[in-house]
């Protein structure tokens, strides 16, 4: 029997960069998104779960080039680690995939072509700072310069971190690149538009935000405000285009053109499903045709919403696609009522968590806990995360189990006595089991887990009352024993089905010890039969000890990472409430930038030091640079094929002559350098004095021993 008609439901959440490591602050996007489909999956829909990494863009390929890598590679690196990351916190996707997909860029492609032929693609000049170093156009982020209201140095293009004012990079006092230091210049481009302030674009969207069911009310209202009243035009066109060098979808007819990276980022949906369908043998079409029958559900963070329920369903009913049926937002992750921070150590990686050998259950369950289907932010107060799943999943939920299960193995063989169907407890929970589903459908998990434990709370009261452990030491108290054991487990196995999209590895272990198939939520109306026979009792979960929260947060404190222009793109920004729209490349970095500026303190972490390449060198070669000052030519060699060329400006203390054959340092990692005289590919170390009393420079040199291309740590 099933629970209701057999729906198609596709679903997705929304892709993280390809630059950046996975947080908390994501995963409570993933872990709800998770919870829904394996929930919607129980009832017996036919349901898909298709994610994919955000591959494309300006900070993916500075970041690449920083590392010494290809972009492809760094995405391929990337991947598994995102993979990884998800399958640890039991995050069941169909499908995840790459938007850097031949999937993807058919789908694009088809788009774009089908934009154009509607006529809502115009191609326009715009002018943009350009840096004439990088030979490349800057994003508005890659823009620094002195605030044009306040003066402070080093403020980002679009808002000053120091007397928060928002302004445009082109306000920027002395503007300067954040890739190469160069003062940028103005310079004219080509880009595409994507014409959104068209009037059909206008009458579409205004219909469809206003459709029943499509918008959470808080996300409607917002939708209302950018597009304005009746006969209102607020909405401009979009710049779809970025110039080379650039990683992206080059545009097909607009050779060094490429798509932006937002251009196909939610096209990497389609890429990613259109990748399950080949391999599950879907059919793609009927799932995106514009009558579709299926149902297609985005969650996204509130901060994408201007893409999501703007240009995504402009861009697909023009291209002739269906439209999402409804958008799912959510709000931001706190964590101890402020927002994630590195320096408090509350920045907390999926990776590190899971390191440091705490349970993704407990945290899948805590989320669960506080999630609403509002646009409210949701926050991890750290000692409330411990009281909170000791007190219910192993105080009230596990304890039922553990408390009846030997004595049913060892005094009865392992056999269950039937369960009593009119006990109050059992008839609650199969009472509220549609309510809890209801609670599920809506997204209202916090509602669903707090009658889940009102449920274990009667059950826990009916354990109590029959006390099976006093039963067990009186004689002649069997049948009681085993009815109290049976009953209870019958309570455990029910109150396992309604947690099960939450806890699913603990439902799966259960599935186990109790012999039954998987559970689905059917399984809510029915109980174990007399006779059936359980396996051994096997440890579920335990306790949180207070202790393994604190390392964890002293463990993301010792993480620091120092600023870094290519860092991940936007991430942070979701997890710290900030940006609330990104329509534009503005306002990406602000969290970013502010975390960077907190962690800011006297010490670097053994992982950043770590990322030094230091080198015993042999100088085999030291001449005179001619025309150069200070500049001494040394070829280093490290144990490489050939020696490497540098540049060190050491002539005032040495003769070049003295320096052939002596061993130094050399940082071997460090970007090879375009001078004058050629490229420098490495530094060596020398000390001096910091405050110049001294004039003298001192080259470094490891003990006698040390051999060309030895590591130094
Ligand atoms: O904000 C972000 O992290 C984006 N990478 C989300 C893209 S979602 C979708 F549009 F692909
Ligand atoms: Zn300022």
């Amino acid at each position: 029997m099933s629970t209701t008609q057999p729906r198609k439901i596709l679903v997705t959440s929304a892709l993280p960069y390809a630059n950046g490591a996975i947080h908390l602050g994501h995963l409570v996007e993933y872990i709800q998104t998770d919870i829904w489909v394996r929930f919607q999956k129980m009832r017996g829909h036919e349901c898909w779960y298709v994610c994919a990494d955000d591959t494309h863009g300006t900070p993916v390929m500075l970041r690449a080039e920083q590392e010494g890598i290809t972009p492809e590679q760094l995405i391929a690196r990337v991947h598994a680690e995102h993979s990884r990351d998800f399958a640890g916190f039991l995050v069941n996707f169909d499908n995840y995939y790459s938007t850097h997909s031949p999937e993807t860029q058919e789908c694009a492609n088809l788009i774009y072509r089908r934009l154009k032929e509607a006529g809502l693609i115009e191609v326009r000049t715009i002018e943009q700072y350009y840096d004439p170093v990088k030979a490349m156009f800057l994003p508005d982020r890659f823009i620094k310069g002195e605030c044009p209201k306040c003066g402070a140095k080093d403020q980002y293009g679009d808002n000053c971190e120091a007397c928060g004012a928002a302004y445009t990079p082109n306000e920027l006092k002395n503007p300067y690149s954040a890739v190469s230091g160069a003062p940028p210049v103005l310079k004219n481009s080509e880009h595409y538009f994507f014409k959104l302030s068209a009037p059909q674009c206008q009458e579409l969207l205004r219909r469809w935000t206003r459709e029943k069911g499509r918008l959470q009310p808080e996300a409607a209202n917002k939708l209302q405000e950018w597009l304005g009243e009746e006969g209102e035009n607020k909405l401009t066109d979009w710049d779809i285009s970025r110039d080379a060098p650039y990683f992206g979808f080059e545009i097909p007819d607009a050779p060094g053109k490429y798509f932006y990276v937002w251009l196909d980022a939610p096209i990497g949906y389609m890429g990613s499903f259109k990748n399950l369908c080949a391999r599950k043998g879907l059919d793609f079409d009927e799932w995106f045709k514009p009558d579709s029958a299926t149902e297609l559900y985005h969650f996204i963070g509130k901060d994408i919403l201007y893409f999501h329920a703007l240009f995504w369903p402009a861009e697909l009913a023009h291209a002739g696609f269906r439209t999402p049926s409804k958008i799912f937002a959510h709000g931001f992750l706190t964590v101890d009522g402020a927002k994630m921070s590195k320096s408090r150590g509350t920045f907390i990686t999926a990776a590190s968590y899971l390191a440091q050998g705490l349970d993704p259950e407990w945290l899948r369950y805590y989320f669960a806990g506080k999630l609403t289907n509002t646009l409210e932010d949701l926050d991890l107060s750290l000692d409330d995360f411990v009281a909170r799943v000791n007190a219910d999943l192993i105080g009230k939920y596990i304890n039922i189990a553990s408390r009846s299960a030997g004595f049913i193995i060892k005094r009865f063989n392992g056999q269950l006595a039937p369960a009593d169907a009119d006990l109050p407890a059992i008839r609650a929970i199969q009472e509220a089991a549609p309510r809890i589903a209801e609670l599920f459908e809506a997204r209202e998990f916090g509602k669903a887990m707090r009658e889940v434990m009102a449920l274990a709370d009667g059950a826990n009261q009916y354990v109590d009352r029959v006390k099976p452990w006093e039963l067990a030491r009186r004689e002649g108290q069997e049948v009681e024993l085993h009815a109290a054991c049976s009953n209870s487990l019958n309570l455990f196995r029910l109150l396992t089905v309604l947690l099960k999209p939450v806890l699913p590895d603990v439902a799966k272990k259960v599935e186990t010890f109790l012999n039954v198939a998987p559970l689905t939520w059917d399984d809510t109306a029915t109980l174990l039969a007399g006779g059936h026979g359980i396996q051994p009792y096997q440890h579920l979960m335990t306790r949180i000890d207070p202790k393994q929260v604190a390392a964890l947060v002293e463990a993301n404190k010792a993480s620091l990472a120092p600023a870094d222009t290519t860092a991940s793109q936007a991430a942070p920004a979701r997890a710290a409430g900030h940006s609330p729209q990104r329509h534009g490349e503005k306002q990406q970095h602000e969290a970013q930038a502010a975390e960077a500026a907190a962690a800011a303190g006297p010490h670097i972490s053994i992982d950043d030091f770590m990322k030094l390449d230091l080198r015993v060198a042999k100088i085999v070669e030291a001449s005179q640079v001619e025309g150069a000052d200070k500049l001494v030519r040394l070829m280093l060699d490290i144990g490489e094929e050939k020696p490497r060329q540098v540049f060190a400006g050491i002539k005032s203390a040495y003769d070049p002559a003295q320096l052939q054959g002596r061993l130094t340092v050399m940082v071997a990692n460090l970007a090879p350098r375009k001078m004058k005289f050629g490229l420098s590919e490495g530094m060596v170390l020398a000390a001096s004095d910091p405050e110049g009393k001294t004039s003298g420079l001192y080259l470094l040199a490891p003990d006698p021993g040390a051999q060309p291309g030895m590591r130094i740590k």
